[in-house]
């Protein structure tokens, strides 16, 4: 009867005229024919980090094989080459997100350290001791800690909008903590503990009604939605690559060009001047200015691919596959006795965050592990969201365009099998 389900419902994103072959997608992620303890592996943990497809794999590879040299600064030919791939990275990520030119991309180690960016070089000139920062409760610590350091530096507060039992915002309350010292509001678009999509077009207007400008962490949301930062009309917005399934160390910042602009740089080095002397040193141009340093060439690359990949199967397609994973996940899993779900939003990307009994969810990890399934568990770094629903902690799976719906009857047989052996 499961298996019947699971091949009902293995192409849930049939709708169009082309639908979403989960196994040819499968097939470019090398990794996913592992297996582990005996069983293949079942991947459940993408808001963690995703796997890598072919495509990603080669286009690093094939970078470091034929055109490894630094950028911008050489005239040979490869060092020619590696810049015009770097470059051409950054267009694609530009165009991915609805930027209206490249120099509104700043190349970055993650989304954290593009958030570190923005607090440290366009808020902290701005802050002085009483002014506000606006966060949400269900931030990543990446999207609160370096708001309280820039607090402690600046004597600047942090206020906290508060979310509902079902994890989504609560936008009353949101708009009520905009008041005239609100100096900025970070916001995330996805939440990673809960999976809440939150309405980011309402929430910039609201903050700008009131001129405060808006960073949005969407570290959860290009893997899975199509993005357009000019729609959503943010300020800024903050991508990183492995979760895209790009590499790691290497993000995008997106900027209004005329905030970039007037920003002093982040980090001083090579690359983000125009000339030095002992006296005097001017600064790049946008967005070279904020690119101290050798970047993480390679990875750029990668991450270039990874867009590529994304689009060529299309964001719509992926997130109607998902979004048919996520129902079934909720459906199979709430069905069995004594687990309850963290974070029940009404629009919810595929993150499944849950509990079972009393089981410590490190003990459902371990045994998900030994039938081959990768999950996370813990406070996934969101421990305020932890403290509101008065938890320490959750499993969660969280999908991607690769998992199918047998791989979630493994994970609902398993979960049951947790039940019976601790309950
Ligand atoms: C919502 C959210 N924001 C930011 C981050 C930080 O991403 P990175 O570690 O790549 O900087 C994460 C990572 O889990 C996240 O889920």
């Amino acid at each position: 009867m499961k298996a019947e389900m699971a091949t009902a419902s293995a192409n849930p994103a049939c709708s169009g005229a082309t639908p979403h072959d989960v196994e040819r997608v499968r097939a470019d992620f090398p990794i996913l024919q592992r297996v582990v303890n005996g069983k293949t592996l079942a991947y459940l943990d993408n808001a963690a980090t995703a796997q890598k497809p072919n495509a990603v794999i080669d286009a690093i590879c094939q970078y470091y094989r034929t055109s490894n040299a630094n950028i911008h600064r050489g005239v040979h030919r490869l060092s020619i080459e590696a810049t015009e791939a770097y470059e051409q990275a950054r267009g694609k990520v530009q165009r991915f997100i609805g930027a209206k030119r490249p120099q509104e991309i700043v190349f970055v180690r993650s989304a954290t350290e593009a958030i570190n960016l923005v607090a440290q070089a366009y808020a902290r000139p701005k802050l002085t001791a009483g002014d506000e920062i606006l966060i949400t409760t269900m931030e990543h610590h990446s999207n609160i800690v370096p708001w309280q350091i820039l607090c402690e530096q600046t004597g600047a507060v942090l206020r906290v909008a508060p979310i509902t039992d079902a994890g989504e915002l609560d936008l009353d309350e949101f708009e009520k903590l905009l008041g005239p010292r609100t100096r900025i509001a970070a916001v995330t678009h996805i939440s990673n503990a809960l999976g809440t999509i939150n309405p980011v077009r309402d929430l910039v207007e609201m903050a700008h009604g009131h001129g405060v400008p808006v960073l949005i962490d969407g570290a959860q949301a290009a893997p899975h939605l199509p993005i357009d930062v000019a729609a959503i009309g943010c300020d800024f917005y903050t991508i990183t690559g492995h979760k895209m399934f790009g590499p790691t160390g290497i993000g995008a910042l997106y900027g209004r060009h005329e905030l970039l602009d007037a920003m002093e740089p982040y980090q001083g080095g090579g690359e983000m001047i125009l000339s030095v002397t002992f006296e005097k040193t001017t600064y790049n141009k946008v967005p070279h200015k904020f690119e101290a340093g050798t970047p993480h060439i390679a990875g750029a690359i990668g991450m270039g691919a990874a867009v590529d990949y994304l689009e060529a199967i299309g964001l719509d397609r992926i997130g109607a596959h998902e979004h048919e994973l996520l129902r079934y996940t909720t459906e199979t899993l709430s069905a069995i006795p004594g687990v309850r779900l963290v974070g029940t939003a009404k629009n919810k990307a595929a993150v499944v965050s849950f509990l079972v009994g009393d089981v410590h969810p490190h003990d459902v990890g371990t045994i998900l592990d030994q039938e081959g399934i990768a999950v996370r568990t813990g406070h996934h770094c969101a421990q305020p969201v932890m403290e509101r629903f008065g938890i320490a902690a959750t499993v969660r799976a969280s999908l991607a365009l690769y998992n199918t719906p047998a791989e979630i009857d493994r994970l609902t047989a398993a979960v049951a099998k947790v039940q019976e052996v601790f309950n």
